[in-house]
């Protein structure tokens, strides 16, 4: 198989200006290999740029692509490339992103070999919501005499920040919405519901612990003042801003960052050892990415929602699955074809795929 598809853009916009558009296996430079991609990651930052929000930040340069993280198999390696052979399961990042399609041609250095027991999905969206996760925590050099304060816990990205600071040996008051809070038990935290009268859930939770750092993911306008309150010290709050320039950061950084590159070892380490889980919280097929980004955009996320390019061993079943369950919306009915990434003239896969797509919940 030669021809892919791939997702791409000419302006900013919503969905509306996302297009599926057919995609030739790319030949890669001497030091490139190109991976047949078998899932990757959704991010908000990514439709943040799509929508243009972020243009101080980052203009793009059009026709654009979408998708950092992902998990795949070599299927063609660079003359240069000795370390990696044609058949290898590898994971990583995509420095110019692209990685919403059948095909990415990245550097050699932009992927690690995926540890196997490391499922296809979960690796597919680990690496930015992990890099950015790993370098918020980092920053707070949490331990054991900590008492961290985590906003949007329960998220892509916050699900994550609160096992690596439990891992760390902090006391974890994770804020969530009450149907997150059996979930955010079970990875070891202290569940609290935010909004009115979370001051003193937070205390009551803290248990007489003094607060010291609190983590800002969603950028409630006053959760600065909130930390302030509860003792927090200024340098031990950090804001959904710093969060996102810290995301842009490692969504951006070229190739031959050391650092972007050390976040993927340690993050496959980690995983590997099992101290941190992914937890997926919609596994949405290629044809469905719209729902999927529709799904991450209602900001109701249990962990991370990803796509996946082909049908790949799920743990206890064998297809795909959309779950559900994870979030507060409606059981719908799988849309009877695709929407909007169907393009004229390309039907291949998406009659057997759709057929395998299942409703039913996993977690
Ligand atoms: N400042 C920025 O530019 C920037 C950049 C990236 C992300 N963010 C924001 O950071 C948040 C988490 O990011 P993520 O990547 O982890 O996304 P995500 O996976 O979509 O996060 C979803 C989580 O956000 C929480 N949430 C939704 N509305 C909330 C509210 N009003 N107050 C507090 N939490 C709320 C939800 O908690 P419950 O389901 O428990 O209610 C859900 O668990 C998102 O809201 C995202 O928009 C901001």
């Amino acid at each position: 198989m030669r021809e892919g598809r791939a997702v791409q853009y000419d302006r900013y916009g919503g969905f509306d200006v996302v297009d599926v558009v057919r995609q030739e296996r790319p030949t890669p430079g001497p030091g490139d290999i190109v991976v047949e991609v078998v899932s990757a990651g959704l991010n908000h930052i990514e439709r943040f740029l799509r929508e243009g929000k972020l243009r101080d930040h980052v203009e793009l340069t059009f026709p654009a692509h979408q998708g950092t993280d992902f998990s795949g198999i070599v299927r063609v390696r660079g003359s240069e490339v000795r370390d990696l052979k044609v058949g290898d399961e590898v994971m990583g990042r995509a420095p110019d992103g692209g990685a919403h399609a059948t095909w990415i041609r990245v550097p050699r250095r932009a992927v690690i070999k995926k540890p196997s027991q490391l499922r296809w999905e979960e690796a597919g969206g680990l690496y930015l919501a992990g890099a950015t996760a790993l370098s918020v925590v980092d920053s707070l050099s949490l331990g054991r005499d900590d008492t961290v304060v985590i906003g949007a816990a329960a998220g892509g990205v916050g699900h994550i920040q609160c096992q690596l600071a439990r891992r760390a040996g902090a006391f974890v008051v994770a804020l969530g919405s009450p149907r997150n809070h059996d979930y955010l038990r079970q990875i070891g935290t202290v569940p609290v519901a935010y909004g009115e009268g979370e001051e003193e859930r937070i205390r009551q939770a803290a248990n007489g612990r003094p607060i010291t750092a609190f983590i800002d993911n969603h950028g409630e306008s006053a959760a600065e003042e909130l930390a302030e309150r509860l003792g927090v010290r200024p340098e031990r709050f950090v804001s959904s801003e710093e969060r996102r320039d810290i995301e842009l950061r490692f969504l951006r950084a070229p190739v031959e960052d050391e650092e972007a590159r050390q976040m993927l070892e340690r993050l496959a380490k980690i995983v590997q050892d099992r101290t941190v889980q992914v937890l997926i919280s919609g596994f949405y097929p290629f044809e469905y990415i719209v729902d999927a980004y529709a799904d991450l955009a209602q900001m109701k996320s249990r962990g991370k929602v990803v796509i996946g390019m082909q049908t790949v061993e799920t743990g206890s079943r064998l297809g795909w699955y959309r779950s559900e369950k994870a979030r507060d919306l409606p059981e719908k009915e799988a849309p009877a074809r695709p929407r909007q990434a169907e393009i004229a003239g390309n039907t291949e896969a998406s009659a057997d795929e759709t057929a395998q797509v299942s409703a039913g919940g996993t977690d």
